[in-house]
Parts: structure tokens; sequence; C-alpha cells
């Protein structure tokens, strides 16, 4: 099939669909009107607006992998908030725990024992001895940041192009067509841009050279990149020339394991045996009650200890930390959610799953005879519209095809099956059965039947 023609049918069907997911859904788009008059965009988040082509369904409730909506939609939800429900929606366990801890008092900005084997079995996981608490992923990043302003004497924060480390003005940066670090979106401050670097990924020498200039504190990334359109993994070497690149210039290391966790107890830093400085996590850590958690070495667990400033008496006080920051809620959470519900079963439970939607996922393109590679990892999948995968930012925008992403992600919607975010691919979540799979792959076949023929 030519690419003008499969260009075409995608338009066609893309049209086609979504006006079949408009004219089933008047209660959400009626819901979504009322709501215009006091929400901008009738959402009370511009992404529940922004990520879609089509009205958002207005949730009615959910329970384990799915959720319905108010035009009584069932669907299985493979993208479970952009994995900050992985655990599910309300497993028992976390239910149990927030309930009791609210009856206890869930804020006190004071500590509770909860928070010691929350740290503790954090430091099991991610192999990283002193923890600190917030309540988002993105929060956690900025407390990498000023710890590492702190550590290291130096202002710079290194990331990678394609990367996304949550709502912080230093990470909201890309590079434009003249190379220079600008704000990724508006709103963001130029003057913090400024204090960024972006650099490729997989390219050890472009990094190398940013690094010598001696004026980055942190180089933040995620062991693999998960929000550039495709899943981009990294090259055989390329962790231990981070790694070791990040040592020989002096700065920390921090990584992201907010998405990448999901893989399996302590995230990819423990399957890849990687040694940072710092990690970062949020989302489902706690069952996607709002919290976030950063761990660190002992010798940054040490610059954290409060010391007293040149005057002798006043408290020297690094800018980390929030009112809800650390909340008895959000730990009760996080302590139910690793001990009872993201267990080795449950990581093998998704983990199987995984493997057999990316085996029906490449059974399907090669049935279509579609030039698309579909990647794995751990309980996720996911597709190129290439043969080959994305090695880096640019290579990912190169194939990404925006219209036929949302094509397939509406199409999908029309048959009982979420995918929240363009590009991203399914996610296997712990409640997610065999059943979920099946319908899936089912889906996804007949998308591409419908594609090629
Ligand atoms: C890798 C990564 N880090 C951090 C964040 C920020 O998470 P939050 O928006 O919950 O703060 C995200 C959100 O998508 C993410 O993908």
């Amino acid at each position: 099939m030519s690419t003008n023609t499969l260009a075409r049918r995608i338009r066609e069907l893309k049209t086609r669909e979504d006006t079949r997911y408009h004219k089933a859904r008047p209660k959400s788009a009626a819901l979504r009107r009322r709501a215009s008059a006091v929400m901008p965009n009738g959402v009370p988040m511009a992404w529940m607006r922004g990520s879609y082509h089509h009205e958002p369904p207005w949730v009615a409730g959910a329970a384990g992998a799915h959720f319905t909506d108010v035009d009584g939609f069932d669907y299985a939800d493979f993208n479970i908030a952009d994995m900050s429900m992985f655990c599910g929606y309300a497993p028992a366990p976390v239910v149990r725990a927030t309930h009791e801890a609210m009856l206890r008092g869930n804020q006190f900005m004071l500590p509770v024992e909860d928070a010691i084997e929350v740290a503790a079995e954090l430091g099991r996981r991610f192999g990283l001895p002193q923890w600190q608490f917030t309540s988002s992923a993105s929060q956690a990043n900025i407390e990498a940041i000023r710890i590492a302003r702190v550590a290291t004497g130096r202002e710079k924060v290194l990331v990678f192009e394609g990367k996304y480390h949550g709502h912080l003005d230093q990470t909201l940066v890309a590079l434009d067509p003249q190379g220079r670090v600008v704000p990724e979106e508006r709103g963001v401050s130029a003057l913090s841009a400024a204090q960024s670097v972006v650099v490729p990924f997989n390219d050890p020498e472009v990094l190398r050279a940013a690094l010598q200039r001696g004026d980055v504190a942190l180089v933040m990334a995620e062991a693999a990149l998960t929000n550039s359109h495709v899943l981009i993994l990294p090259d055989p070497g390329f962790h231990d020339a981070l790694r070791s690149l990040t040592r020989e210039a002096g700065v920390l290391l921090c990584i992201d394991e907010t998405h990448t966790q999901v893989v399996g107890a302590g995230g990819l830093t423990r399957a890849w045996g990687l040694e940072p400085d710092l990690v970062t996590a949020g989302k489902s850590i706690a069952a996607g009650i709002p919290f976030g958690a950063w761990g660190m070495t002992a010798a940054i667990g040490e610059l954290m200890t409060q010391r007293k400033g040149p005057d002798g008496e006043r408290d020297e006080l690094i800018a980390t930390g929030g009112t809800l920051f650390g909340n008895p809620l959000g730990l009760a959470a996080a302590r139910a959610a690793m001990e009872e519900v993201l267990t080795p079963e449950a990581y093998a439970h998704t983990q199987a799953l995984g493997g057999q939607l990316t085996a029906g996922m490449r059974e399907s393109v090669r049935r279509a005879g579609l030039p698309w590679f579909i990647h794995g990892l751990g309980p996720r999948a996911g597709y190129v519209f290439a043969p080959q995968p994305a090695r880096n930012a640019t290579e990912a925008l190169a194939v990404h095809d925006d219209t036929l992403a949302r094509l397939i992600r509406v199409w999908f919607a029309n048959r009982g099956i979420w995918e929240a975010i363009v590009g991203a691919g399914p996610t296997v979540p712990v409640p997610g059965s065999p059943a979920d799979v099946a319908l899936y792959l089912e889906g996804f076949d007949g998308l591409l039947q419908a594609l090629v023929t």
C-alpha cells in the first residue's frame, strides 16, 4: 500500500471514529458545556481537554483495571492515568490504609511511624539509604535539583531531549532550531531555561562536552525515555558512559523512576544495576494518592542534616519541603501499595501479560504487513511507525504520525479500551487480566486490518 493511500485511509478512519465517539457520548459533552461556565476549557486541569481531539469522557466510577463514563461505557484502562494508577482502581489494601489514616488524622506537619517503613522499603527497592517525601513527582524533582545545587555549588540542570520530568520550569525546556535552550511551553520562564542544558539521549560525546563546561549541578534522566511519543531505550553502554561522565565532572545523577518503576520493584535502577546519586518517583508509588519520594546517597543525606548558619544560632535552611509533603495519608497509601499491592507476584503477572501484549501486537503488524516496530518493556508495549526503534527524540519525532496515533486512541475508546496519552502505548496494570489483553489485541488487529484492506 502506498504512503498516500495509507495516509488517506488514516484520515478517513479518524473522521469516522471521531464522529462515532461523539455521537455516543452526549452526557460527557453536556457536562463539559456546563463546566465551561466555571472552568477554562470546561475541565479542572488543562490536559484533560488538550490531550484529546474529542470530548474527554467524564468518569462515573472505576474498579480494578476498568473505569466507566457517564454515558455508560466501560473501558479497560491501558494507560492507567499516565501510570499513576498502575496499582489499579480502589485496591483494597490502599483503601483500607488510607481510610484508617484519615480517621487517625491525615496531616500534622509532624512525622508518623509509616514514614520509617516507607523509606526503608524504598531503600530496599532502589538501593539508596535516605528518603524524603513530597506531594508529587514534579516536586521530588525540584528537591533533587535544589540539593544538587547545594552539593555542587553549580546552577544548571541537564536533561535529555524528549524528556518530561513534570511541572517545573527547569525541565520544561527544549532546543530551538538554532540549538538554544528555550521554554518548551508558554508561561515557563526564559530565565529558568537559561539554567538548563538539553542534549540528545544516547550521545555520550555531546554529553561529555556539555558536562565539561563545569556549570552543571545535576543530570536528570529517565533510564529509558517514556514521554517521547515512543519508548526510547538506552544503547548498550550508554548508562555506563552517563555514570562515568557525571562522576568525572563532579555532577550528580538523578534517575526519575516516576514511570519506569512499573517494570518491577526498584524500577530500571535496580533492573539495570544503575548507581544514581538520587532517585525520584511519584504517581503509582502511593497508588495514585498525591505523593512523591526522593532517595539519596548517605553523603547527600548528610548534607541535608540541619546545621547552624554563620551566626551559630539559626539553622542554615535548604530550600526543600512543603506543608503537605510527607503527610500520613500519602505515607499510608505508599506503605500499603508497596507491602500489599506491588508484590513480586504482581510484577510477575503484569510482566507476563505485557509480554503477551507485545507478542500479539507483533503478530498483528506482521499479518498486516506494516513496516512498524513493536517494543516491550515489562508490563508496557508500544508501537513505532517505522521498522526500527528510535534512539533519540529527533528520530522519535521523525517517525511520529499524530493523526495515526490519535486514530489509534479513538478507535480503542470506541471499543472499550482506554489509551490516554497519544503514542504512549499500552501498559498492563496490576489488576489487568488476560481478557483485557485479549480485548486490546482484538482492537489493535482490527484497526490494522482496517488500515490495510
Ligand atoms: C518521568 C516523569 N517524571 C515526573 C513526572 C511528573 O509527575 P507529576 O505530574 O505527578 O508531578 C512525570 C509525569 O508525567 C513523568 O512522566
